[in-house]
């Protein structure tokens, strides 16, 4: 299926990337072309076994960031759909998604699962996300921060498109413990699958300097769960 033209990623809408890294952006998006194709059974796997998480606090967490939300939330990175479908049976009022990502490959799958009543889906790249500044008041990013090349511009460019008091929603894989694991992780960054394997440290910084302060911090296994706040001015 070809996405239509309103929703296709469009240097008209999407402005220009900051400098640098569209190789890098390009290569992800083929590395997520393959991934697409069996995302969902891998991508758990992976979690419970090399990050050692698991799905309910990760569930529980993204439905808070959902629950009865009266605007569109932004959710970028938002992937096949498949962990938001799981949350979307879970909640009593169901927010209108703008599901961004750079794999149509994933968008598509993500429109089969999630339908288009309350689904809007963009393609686009998280570092230049083709919204006008301060546009959203809610903006996730489930498993997308340790996958976009450049975590950092894509944190600049979300910070940006969230209103003042507006919230942010992460969750983040860390660089796992143990050598297979770490092993694994380290490939994984290598066929572009992923792109950084975060410390705690290194992450809470990155957030700062994107001007997102934080609010919570959750601990599941080697995944952080993240809520964060733009300051009113
Ligand atoms: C690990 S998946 C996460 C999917 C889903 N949110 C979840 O939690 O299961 C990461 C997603 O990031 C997307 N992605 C990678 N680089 C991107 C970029 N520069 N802009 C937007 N999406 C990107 C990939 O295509 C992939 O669908």
């Amino acid at each position: 299926m070809t996405l239509d033209a309103s929703i296709a990623f469009s240097a008209r809408t999407t402005g220009s990337l900051p400098s640098g890294g569209s190789d890098a952006s390009q290569r992800v998006g083929a590395a997520y072309r393959f991934y697409a194709l069996a995302y969902a059974p891998l991508a758990l796997l992976n979690m419970l076994t090399v990050w050692r998480a698991a799905l309910g606090p990760l569930v529980r967490f993204y439905r808070e960031a959902l629950e009865g939300h009266p605007e569109p939330v932004l959710d970028v990175a938002i992937g096949d759909g498949s962990l938001t479908a799981i949350v979307r049976r879970r909640l009593v009022v169901d927010p209108v998604l703008i599901g961004l990502d750079i794999s149509e490959e994933m968008l598509t799958r993500a429109v089969r699962r999630l339908g288009r009543e309350r689904f809007r889906p963009v393609r686009g790249d998280a570092r230049c996300l083709p919204f006008p500044p301060a546009s959203f008041d809610r903006v996730c990013c489930f498993g997308g921060l340790h996958v976009i090349p450049f975590p950092e511009q894509a944190l600049a460019s979300m910070a940006r498109v969230l209103r003042p008091r507006g919230t942010f929603f992460a969750s983040v894989l860390l660089r796992p413990r143990g050598w297979w694991p770490r092993r694994l992780a380290e490939r994984y960054v290598e066929l572009g699958l992923l792109s950084t394997l975060f410390e705690p440290a290194a992450l809470r910084t990155a957030l700062q300097q994107a001007g997102l302060l934080p609010v919570r911090e959750i601990r599941n296994g080697r995944m952080l769960l993240i809520e964060c706040q733009k300051p009113a001015s």
